[in-house]
């Protein structure tokens, strides 16, 4: 090889290995094989030479430049390199620690029941409707064929938001004053005064009743109100419905019976009950040995509620019932005291 071709070669190892940055390199680039260097002068010389000695040397000034061109990148990726472990080196920030545990949420047991029995009404083809927690007494009782001095009006039973009377009697009481309602019955009203029929709807909500917090009582509680409302509705499409519903939320071996009841707002009415899950029926603490649990009031919509509201009784049958969802979360995750639902204990709710 041509000796001054040998000693660019030579030069560019040397300079190349001293390189520190990437603006070295890219000089180192355009000194060695650039428009300006000494090898593009020899590549100019080509044309100058015979033509048996041209493709040898010019062999031989492409080899350099290749050669060269590989050196640059080798030190381009040892500068990367160099500077990487430099800037971990000076850096505050350990790489080297684990890192912190990420605890992701999870949604509370009330609302994932809430979830799975909206998802088996929506199958069914029912719509959600919502309603108000503050309330009027119309919509609470007196739309819901709830006589005047039925119990459930007292103050001791009902959270009345203003002018609530000390007396405890509200007999006479001829306003519709605001409260905290006490069922979600009351969406059966708002729903029927604005939709004609045919209703298919549930909603979900929470509910207020005067009761001290113990083991299974809460003043603030969830149902979810289901109700249909068509031509020709019996009491069979009610039983159905439960049946779909119960069979979805507990598995097809729960089974469910009716126990003759009283509401004022549906006739006939009935309490249901399922079969204890946890005993399959044979008795134990969590039903009180009975074998049953009672999860549900249900009946068929009274006509005088229909009236209430202006749906044709002779024409229209419907029927209604809600669900006790806090009683449906503690049977499903054995919890065994409502006030865990509501003291937000993280060591409790980190288990759903
Ligand atoms: N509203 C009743 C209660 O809270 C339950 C119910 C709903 C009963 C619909 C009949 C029909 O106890």
């Amino acid at each position: 090889m041509n000796d001054k071709l040998l000693a660019i070669k030579q030069k560019a190892e040397v300079e190349i290995a001293k390189a520190q940055t990437a603006h070295d390199i890219n000089n180192l680039r355009s000194h060695f094989i650039g428009k300006k260097s000494e090898l593009n002068d020899f590549m100019k010389q080509l044309g100058s030479l015979s033509p048996e000695e041209r493709p040898a040397f010019g062999k031989q000034i492409n080899d350099i430049k290749v050669a060269i061109e590989q050196l640059l990148a080798a030190a381009e990726v040892r500068i990367d390199t160099m500077l990487y472990q430099n800037s971990i080196q000076s850096s505050q920030f350990d790489y080297t620690m684990p890192g912190r545990p990420y605890k992701i949420g999870s949604l509370h047991p009330i609302t994932q029941v809430f979830h799975k029995i909206e998802d088996v009404f929506i199958s069914m083809g029912y719509q959600i409707a919502e309603g108000y927690d503050i309330e009027d007494e119309f919509h609470n009782f007196d739309a819901l064929n709830t006589p005047k001095d039925h119990p459930a009006r007292n103050l001791a039973d009902t959270f009345y938001i203003e002018n609530a009377q000390q007396s405890g009697d509200r007999s006479d009481t001829a306003s519709n004053e605001l409260l905290l309602r006490t069922h979600t019955s009351t969406v059966q009203i708002r729903v029927m005064e604005n939709y004609a029929p045919p209703i298919k709807v549930v909603s979900p909500g929470r509910c207020y009743r005067n009761d001290k917090f113990d083991m299974t009582h809460s003043p603030v509680f969830h149902q979810i109100e289901c109700l249909a409302v068509d031509i020709g509705l019996s009491f069979a499409d009610l039983r159905d419905t439960m049946n779909t519903c119960v069979k979805k939320m507990f598995g097809s071996d729960c089974k469910f019976r009716f126990r003759p009841h009283f509401f004022p707002f549906t006739e006939p009415s009935a309490e249901v009950d399922i079969s204890c899950f946890n005993c399959a029926g044979k008795g134990c603490p969590t039903c009180k040995n009975s074998g049953w649990i009672e999860i549900a009031g249900a009946g068929m919509v009274d006509p005088n509620v229909f009236k209430q509201v202006g749906i044709d009784s002779e024409k229209y049958s419907g029927f209604a019932f809600a669900f006790g969802i806090d009683r449906m979360a503690m049977l499903t995750y054995h919890i065994p005291d409502i006030r865990l639902l509501y003291e937000n204990d993280l060591r409790f709710l980190r288990q759903f």
